[in-house]
């Protein structure tokens, strides 16, 4: 496996292979990997010629300075799991190379980067735009490969997409959890012992509002999700909400099920954790 850490070094290998016609296969991530990233690098690797995977952590799409400082940071372990795993490249840009000065370029994605995610973390998805044009301007993929467990990211990212008309396919992949059904993390590792095990209330209230959709509302399952947070002392909730599947728009009144999305972000021991799931009845 290559390991390249400048735009030209990487630049230069991706004409290279682009020349010898090869298709290129795209993973950007943050690091501290774990099997949900690997799972897009699998992916990946069954469908392209060659698999470069990024490693950044974007400092503009960090809305609090605390958790950009304590974004677990395991290079080593990651490049030796990336290498298993079949990548061929790996991409570790230093802050300087991705933004010799302030970025300046700005998208908006029709009020979609203020909903949920964004009205959280106010920024967040602005920086994501700007880190992921810039990373798909040096690696020119055709494909790139993002996880549903940021659902929101990659509606964002199929927008940017279109929007710029930009010549890449992104290829959506599902939420990789542990056994017990928590949505695997990096940010899971920064855990207590005792808050990893209070975890998987998040996904099975999940669970349960997914069978309440069969007799009750948006609305009700809303609120009893709220309650069930409520109740737990161990966490802070900051949205459990049911949206349409593309917009993330409430459902309108009277509205089925169909294709719809359950998303929900909560607090847990000072680390914020995040998950969806789909809704089709
Ligand atoms: P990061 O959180 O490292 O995630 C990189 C990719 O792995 C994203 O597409 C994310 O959705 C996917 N992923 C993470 N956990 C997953 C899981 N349990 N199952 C499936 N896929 C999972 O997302 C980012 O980095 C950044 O915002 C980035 C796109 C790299 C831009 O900086």
């Amino acid at each position: 496996m290559k390991i390249t850490k400048r735009c030209s070094e990487t630049q230069a290998q991706m004409y290279a292979w682009d020349a010898a016609g090869f298709t290129i296969g795209f993973i950007p991530t943050m690091g501290a990997l774990h099997p949900g990233h690997l799972s897009l690098i699998e992916k990946a690797r069954q469908e392209c010629d060659r698999v470069v995977c990024s490693i950044f952590v974007n400092p503009i799409q960090f809305n609090n300075s605390t958790d950009l400082e304590n974004y677990p940071k395991t290079i080593p372990a990651d490049l030796t799991l990336l290498e298993q795993t079949g990548c061929d490249l790996a991409f570790l840009p230093e802050n300087e190379e991705i933004y010799p000065e302030p970025p300046k370029e700005s998208y908006t994605f029709g009020g979609l980067e203020n909903l949920l995610e964004g009205a959280f973390r106010p920024g967040h998805f602005h920086g994501v735009a700007v880190v992921v044009k810039r990373l798909f301007d040096i690696v020119l993929p055709q494909k790139a490969y993002f996880g549903e467990k940021d659902y929101q990211q990659l509606l964002i990212i199929q927008q940017l997409v279109e929007q710029l008309r930009l010549p890449v396919e992104i290829i959506p992949c599902p939420v990789v959890r542990e056994s017990d059904g928590l949505a695997m993390s990096s940010r899971n590792m920064r855990l207590s012992s005792d808050d990893r095990q209070k975890a998987p209330f998040l996904y099975k209230t999940m669970q349960k509002a997914v069978q309440m959709a069969k007799n009750h509302t948006p609305e009700e399952i809303e609120h009893w999700g709220e309650q069930q947070f409520a109740e737990n002392p161990a966490f802070t909730l900051e949205y459990f909400r049911i949206t349409d599947n593309h917009h993330l728009q409430p459902l309108d009144a009277g509205q089925l099920f169909h294709d719809a999305r359950l998303l929900v972000a909560a607090w847990l021991g000072g680390v914020r954790l995040i998950d969806n799931v789909k809704i089709n009845f």
